[in-house]
């Protein structure tokens, strides 16, 4: 075990939250995904599989900045309230908001301060990429609310996560990179 300086504790404490946030975040889409094919809003239910995808990458990025500082850890996710799917699309989109506007700009500010790359790019990733998902959960809040039946919410179809930074797109450019992280997009996850 490495000796944990009083910095690098600071870090971690920063880190343990977000990987738990994150992990409670991918326990949690996968729920609503359920409620969603059970209200035949199968394309709802392919956006929470596709960002719990994503949550789970951003928690694995935490989880591996941790393991450098000489932490290891794990996480049992809390059960997820799940409500109807509009609700639980207003749901994630008040919590990817939460972490984009609040959450991950307080760590990342204390990242900063320490200089430490791997937490800052870890944080910076994850925020950038849960802006892609306030975007498509906002889409499907718009969808659900106008009671949009000839949309893509209805129909089972593919999202594409990048592997690296979780960013999630509605449709694949194979030459262009992620514009997150940089990662070729012929590296993303198709997801349904
Ligand atoms: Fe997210
Ligand atoms: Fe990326």
């Amino acid at each position: 075990m490495l000796e944990i300086s009083a910095e690098n504790e600071f870090a971690i404490q920063d880190l343990l939250a977000a990987f738990e946030d994150e992990t409670n975040a991918q326990a949690k889409y996968l729920a609503f995904a359920e409620k969603a094919d059970a209200e035949q809003l199968h394309g709802a239910a392919s956006l929470c599989r596709a960002a719990a995808r994503s949550e789970h990458f951003h928690a694995a990025r935490h989880a591996r900045a941790m393991r450098q500082l000489g932490v290891d850890v794990q996480c049992a996710p809390r059960k997820a309230e799940v409500k109807s799917t509009l609700e639980n699309m207003r749901n994630a989109l008040e919590a990817e908001e939460h972490e984009i506007v609040e959450m991950y700009p307080g760590v990342l500010e204390a990242a900063r301060k320490q200089r430490n790359q791997t937490v800052i790019r870890s944080f910076t990733w994850a925020m950038e990429a849960e802006k892609s998902h306030a975007v498509l959960y906002g889409e499907a809040v718009a969808l659900l609310e106008a009671g949009r039946s000839d949309s893509w919410i209805e129909d089972a179809r593919e999202f594409y996560v990048c592997p690296e930074c979780g960013y999630t797109a509605e449709t694949l450019k194979r030459d262009e990179s992620c514009p997150v992280c940089r990662c070729s997009q012929e590296r993303f996850e198709a997801v349904e």
